[in-house]
């Protein structure tokens, strides 16, 4: 299929979450288009069966490319561990995937090659961010930690909170054993916390956002590929949602830091 540059990017997350990847986006490419699609009804994936996953992520694929984005990036950390190949094989135009993106930016800032990987059950335990670092950098120690209550605190505003930092203490215990110089932020929700995070690494072990990597990669992926929409209007936005859920607004606008316009419910 042959995409125009004026198409939307698509970006699909199981919730909000990826909206950290929308706004990463939105500063990085101020003219492009982007049609959002968050599953808020079946949110979280990060604790469901891989089979499950692979299910959903291949409807919300079928949706966006009716859509005729010109690109495809898969903003959850949970699908793009356990599904990114149901959405390459699904898809005629190009893919990108924070977990790959995660990837590339930890091997571009470590120093002391000790990487620690934080992310939710199914995405730890998939493994995926430490195949995806030693394929392109076998020298890696990759040290991962699942951190299940992080989506539920962030979720509930608690982004500065006591209870957030002691979780925060716990789950990074083991990973600074290991002396970790890099820590990769594996969760669309996880770039909220970073001052919290910061202050619990200390200020010698570089966070590495993975929705930022991920704006830059596909602003080199648009140049490259000659998809940059090259009209310099102000963009269309749309946000597609199969649930409204209580506190959506608020919790949206803290993942966007703006309004949401454009909010569809999509009834399956
Ligand atoms: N979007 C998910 C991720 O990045 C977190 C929320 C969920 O578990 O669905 O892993």
């Amino acid at each position: 299929m042959h995409s125009s540059p004026n198409n939307a990017i698509g970006v699909f997350d199981s919730g909000v979450g990826g909206l950290t990847v929308v706004r990463a986006l939105m500063e990085r490419l101020p003219f492009e288009n982007i049609i959002y699609f968050g599953d808020t009804a079946r949110v979280p994936y990060g604790v469901k069966s891989v089979e499950t996953i692979r299910h959903f992520t291949a409807q919300i694929t079928q949706f966006l490319l009716q859509k005729e984005v010109k690109l495809l990036i898969i903003a959850c950390n949970t699908m793009a561990a356990v599904a990114a190949q149901v959405v390459r094989d699904l898809s005629s135009v190009p893919v990108l995937d924070v977990i790959e993106a995660g990837a590339l930016g930890a091997i571009d800032v470590t120093r002391r090659k000790q990487v620690g990987v934080i992310g939710t059950p199914t995405t730890i335990n998939s493994n995926a961010y430490a195949r995806a670092i030693h394929q392109h950098a076998t020298n890696i120690r990759v040290y991962s930690q699942a951190c299940a209550l992080f989506v539920p605190l962030v979720e509930e505003g608690w982004l500065d909170h006591e209870v957030t930092r002691l979780t925060a203490q716990e789950y990074l215990r083991p990973l600074l054993a290991q002396h970790i110089d890099t820590l990769v932020l594996g969760c669309t929700h996880y770039p909220l916390l970073i001052p919290l995070l910061q202050d619990t690494v200390g200020p010698d072990v570089r966070l590495v956002d993975s929705a930022e990597t991920m704006a830059q990669q596909t602003a080199a992926l648009l140049e490259q590929m000659g998809l940059a929409n090259p009209q310099r209007l102000v963009p269309e936005y749309h946000f597609y949602v199969t649930d409204v859920p209580l506190r959506f607004q608020a919790i949206g606008e803290r993942f966007m830091g703006r309004a949401l316009p454009n909010v569809h419910v999509v009834k399956w």
